[in-house]
């Protein structure tokens, strides 16, 4: 009869060494499977004497029951192996903080376009764009400055370098030439604003080389000078968040619109502080005026037919006006100490009926 004593060592030797429950498997049917060693040996104690039996028997059984045991502990310890590995692939630190607390600022220039957006959303206006590199006819020809006309001196153009057919293209001087392209690009009746990036080489406490605009183009075919002014002034009473707002028109030139008006707001400095809408000084916010009708026809609408009114204001200085920052340069440094004192939360989304700057 085999050594029990070596077969027991093979085998937990065996055992010890498998590293995944195949093995193991293989492992127990080759000892306890019906014909593995272990199972043959016990068939082998039915042709013992009763002596021999008594001593190999209980041997066997102790053999059996300690590769099973072994095996069991074995498959046990790969099982645990496998979960911890599973858990610590799949872990996740449920105590970090939900999320790490908002640092960056809404920039008062993107406030003030959201409020602006939002105001004339109210009245029905939608946004339209155009580019910052402009072609010239938008930027100035389609809206009646001709070449050598003196209006464009007034704009200190940044032209880009020329091209081989000898045309130079712009940094736009306005918002202006979005008129022109929304003319051509969609049908009366027209209601649009278009906010965006200006640029004219001008730099002092009051300007930036590039700076920020919105126009509003309306066209139909009753618009008025009364429906401009209208416009204007629920959008000042809306954006300064006061009941009234004393204002005036001066006559002015443009030559894109006829007649052509610069719009002032009354305001008041009570020792440091700035109250609009009030008080014995005035503030420029914008140009204004009735589409002349070379720019209509240049647009594709019948000026016969059709009239509307633009303006465009200023967005950086109704920003220095509203929320008191001194220096329009100080709005381009990306300094941080000022971006956390003048910005806003990304939470508070402007809208008319919670308040507009809250
Ligand atoms: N584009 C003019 C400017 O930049 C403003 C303006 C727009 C005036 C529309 C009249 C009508 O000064």
């Amino acid at each position: 009869m085999q050594d029990t004593d070596s077969l027991r060592n093979d085998l937990l030797s065996q055992i010890a060494a498998a590293t995944d429950a195949g093995a193991l498997e293989q492992i127990r049917v080759s000892a306890l499977g019906k014909k593995g060693a272990i199972s043959e040996l016990m068939r082998g104690l039915g042709q013992m004497s009763p002596d021999e039996r008594k001593a190999a028997g209980p041997a066997l059984n102790r053999l059996k029951d300690d590769v099973d045991a072994a095996i069991r502990a074995a498959r046990e310890k790969l099982d645990e192996a496998a979960l911890d590995a599973r858990l610590a692939g799949e872990r996740i630190d449920v105590t970090l903080p939900v999320l790490p607390e908002a640092r960056g600022t809404i920039h008062p220039v993107s406030q003030v376009i959201d409020e602006v957006t939002e105001i004339f959303a109210q009245m029905g206006f939608s946004v339209a764009e155009g580019p910052d590199i402009e072609e010239d006819f938008y930027n100035f020809t389609a809206l009646n400055i001709p070449p050598e006309h003196p209006a464009r001196q007034m704009h200190d153009t940044f032209y880009l370098p020329e091209r081989p057919d000898g045309t130079r293209r712009v940094l736009r001087t306005h918002t202006s030439p979005v008129q022109i392209r929304t003319m051509l690009s969609s049908k009366p009746p027209l209601r649009i604003i278009a906010p965006g990036r200006t640029f004219r080489c001008d730099s002092d406490q009051t300007h930036t080389p590039m700076f920020h605009q919105v126009e509003a183009l309306v066209i139909d075919e009753s618009t008025h000078m009364g429906h401009l002014k209208g416009c204007i002034e629920a959008f000042c009473r809306a954006f300064f968040e006061v009941d009234e707002v004393k204002m005036r028109f001066r006559p002015s030139y443009f030559p894109f619109t006829e007649p052509s008006a610069e719009v002032d707001i009354g305001c008041r400095r009570d020792g440091g502080e700035l109250r609009i809408g009030e008080g014995d000084d005035w503030l420029e916010i914008m140009g204004c005026g009735m589409v002349h009708p070379k720019v209509l026809e240049h647009g594709g609408i019948d000026p016969s037919k059709y009239q509307g009114f633009a303006f465009g204001m200023g967005i950086d200085r109704i920003a220095m006006l509203k929320y008191g920052a001194p220096d329009l340069r100080a709005f381009f440094d990306s300094d941080l100490r000022w971006l956390r004192h003048y910005g806003f939360s990304s939470l508070n989304v402007p809208t008319l009926g919670q308040g507009i700057s809250r």
